[in-house]
């Protein structure tokens, strides 16, 4: 199925150059960029979007992480966009990622893992919400 899925390129990888290399991993893999924006996130706006980890120990240095440099927002549209893109990215913690992941390759630690992807259909509607207006996101292939 044709999914669209919210991709984050985080600080610690748009403050190493790494911007292109990481978006050209995504289309390699199938996945089309059909929106995208630069920003350097609020503490509101990354509290907002991490909401469901409130209540986790990690989340003031999350949300002061994501807020430290610009980030790389973008909707990526392709066959099963939202496992595909998990698997292009590998695991949460870049120790446990597989080979020739973005987060094998290029992550720092659990924190700095140089990329944020949608878990499920339902929290990609909500990140994708939360970023673009309606209108905004383009498609290439949605039926
Ligand atoms: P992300 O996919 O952006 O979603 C939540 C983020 O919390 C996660 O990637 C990690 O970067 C971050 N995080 C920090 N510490 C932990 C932890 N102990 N377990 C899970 N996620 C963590």
């Amino acid at each position: 199925m044709i999914e669209q899925t919210l991709s984050i390129i985080k600080p610690d990888a748009t403050a190493r150059n790494l911007i292109g290399h990481i978006l050209s991993r995504f289309e390699e893999q199938g996945l089309s960029v059909v929106a995208m924006q630069m920003c350097t996130l609020s503490l509101p706006e990354a509290e907002g979007f991490y909401h469901v980890h409130r209540e986790r120990p990690f989340f003031q240095d999350l949300v002061a992480f994501m807020c430290s440099a610009p980030v790389v927002i973008s909707v990526l549209e392709g066959e099963d966009a939202i496992a595909r893109n998990r698997t292009v990215m590998g695991a949460t913690d870049p120790a446990q990622a597989g080979e020739g992941t973005i987060r094998a390759m290029h992550g720092r630690s659990i924190e700095e893992n140089s990329v944020h992807g949608s878990d499920s259909a339902e929290t990609a509607r909500f990140e994708i919400d939360y970023f673009f207006a309606r209108g905004k996101v383009y498609s290439y292939d949605l039926s």
